[in-house]
């Protein structure tokens, strides 16, 4: 069994591996789901070979008939759900729902430690009791698992916009916070240092708590880091429900989770050039901040026409999607307007920021929605070198990335955060609404540069009108 549990845990590594790039990501979904699929059988045929249990009348019973419907029926519940949810989401909810997966892999992590609690009879005050390090692992599990599940509903929440995106203030800030840790310890060292099953009921509790009081104080525009951070804690969750049923599969499944996604909320932290505590903690993100007032700098606006002539005399295109696109769903528009350049043979690639949109790969999964070629798509450190030689820069629905203050601005906000520098480029074309600012709520110099042709319009339209001025041409 340990053997199957571990080619489980290779595949669930290989599929890992096939995330890494657009290119072999399905196929890396798909060997994952083997392994899921290997692991549930293996399970299945372990409680095949579970010993009856004997009631009080000494008639025996067997555990795994009704394991095993259990496990069936509530598969293929979870599975119906789970497809039905994934084939209706839209991309923009992504987030959302991977935020609701989390939440319920961390509820059930929590349900596993809590059922050995109740099978061993502490928490009904038999004097049935686990070895220390068992307890340990459940209270641990109970802990992580119960953060992770309301931390992810009010990271949905905050999503969908049924609890405010922006950041609220707790009562003493941070310190808040670090009360709620302080007694769950002590409820933790109350329940397995001195034998007390309601202290595991005090931690759940408690945890409850800190899973909203943890992620309310952050702004709505990282929950995308905040949903990577509790994925990893669901799968830590994960691992110590592995440990306590001493399942070495989930410890397998779990231990990767962990891993994987802690490094994922380290990158999208780095990308932004903050901390994962400044992430945490600093109250960020001013989304829905007002216009900015551009004052008396000059701006040149443009029309679909301007931008169809400057494309049509162009070799070499580069776009630039941001947080716009998706919001105007303009990425099929996008690819329509780059087939057209094309047949006018003018090389149209694209200039991927890591952090451009809402959640990492944002851009690369709507344009690959969109048929664009892989091979099309560049990340940062190609595409900055192609910037000086590049005749149009396109760029769609973002602000933040392409903001040259990062570079040299020392006050900005966002200082030291890599960014696309399109501003190198002979033109840059800029598509948005207004001179609104992005996620970061500050104004960007590249809207008043002389190089730089404003269309303001909503990205999907613009697109469209620019195609069809290009027709005429
Ligand atoms: P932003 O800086 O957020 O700017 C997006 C721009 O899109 C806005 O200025 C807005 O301007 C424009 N826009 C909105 N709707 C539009 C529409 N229908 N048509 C055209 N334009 C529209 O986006 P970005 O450049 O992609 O940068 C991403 C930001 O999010 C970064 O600051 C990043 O740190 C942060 N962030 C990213 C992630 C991940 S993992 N990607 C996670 C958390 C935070 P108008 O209102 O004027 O149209």
């Amino acid at each position: 069994m340990v053997l199957l549990y571990l080619f489980a845990g290779v595949l669930f590594i290989l599929g890992l591996k096939g995330l890494g790039s657009p290119r072999t990501a399905r196929r890396g979904n798909q060997i994952a789901a083997a392994g899921m699929a290997v692991a549930i059988l293996v399970t299945l045929f372990y409680i095949r070979d579970l010993d009856p249990i004997h009631t009080g009348s000494g008639e025996a019973v067997s555990w795994a008939s009704i394991l095993w419907w259990v496990i069936i029926v509530g598969a293929l519940i979870g599975s119906a759900i789970g497809a039905v949810l994934a084939l209706k989401v839209k991309m923009t909810s992504m987030p959302e729902l991977v935020a609701a997966f989390n939440g319920f892999g961390g509820g059930a992590s929590a349900l596993v430690a809590f059922a050995e609690i109740v099978a061993a009879g502490t928490i009904v005050g038999s004097n049935a009791s686990y070895a220390t390090e068992t307890e340990v692992t459940v209270a641990l599990s109970i802990a992580i698992g119960v953060v992770t599940f309301s931390g992810s509903f009010v990271a949905y929440g905050k999503l969908q916009g049924t609890i405010t995106g922006k950041p609220v203030a707790l009562p003493g800030g941070p310190y808040f916070n670090l009360v709620v840790v302080l007694l769950m310890t002590a409820s933790a060292v109350w329940a397995v240092g001195f034998n007390q099953p309601a202290g595991y009921w005090i931690l759940a509790a408690l945890s409850f708590l800190l899973g909203i009081t943890g992620v309310i104080p952050i702004g709505g525009a990282d929950m995308p880091v905040v949903i990577s951070l509790l994925n990893s804690l669901s799968g830590v969750a994960a691992a110590m429900a592995g440990f306590v049923i001493g399942n070495q599969g989930l410890i397998i499944a779990g231990a990767l989770v962990g891993a994987a996604g802690f490094i994922l909320t380290v990158q999208m932290s780095e990308a932004m050039n903050r901390s994962l505590a400044n992430v945490l903690f600093a109250g960020f993100g001013t989304e829905g901040a007002g216009p900015i007032d551009a004052g008396d700098k000059p701006v040149n606006s443009a029309t679909p026409e301007d931008v169809a002539i400057s494309l049509a005399y162009a070799q070499k295109v580069l776009v630039v999607p941001g947080y716009g696109l998706a919001v105007a769903q303009a990425q099929h528009a996008v690819r329509d307007l780059a087939n057209a350049l094309e047949e006018r043979e003018v090389t149209v690639e694209y200039a991927i920021h890591p952090v451009a949109g809402r959640m990492p790969g944002h851009m690369n999964v709507l344009l690959a929605e969109a048929d664009v070629p892989y091979d099309v798509l560049l990340d940062l450190d190609h595409s900055n070198p192609r910037f000086p030689d590049t005749d149009v820069v396109l760029v769609v629905g973002a602000n933040d990335v392409v903001n040259p203050s990062a570079r040299d601005d020392a006050s900005s906000p966002i200082y030291g955060m890599p960014i696309l520098e399109v501003d190198k480029a002979k033109t840059t074309v800029v598509i948005k609404r207004s001179l609104s600012p992005g996620f970061a709520g500050i104004d960007n110099p590249l809207f008043y540069m002389p190089s730089t042709m404003m269309l303001f319009s909503d990205a999907k339209s613009a697109l469209e009108n620019i195609q069809e001025a290009l027709e005429d041409l």
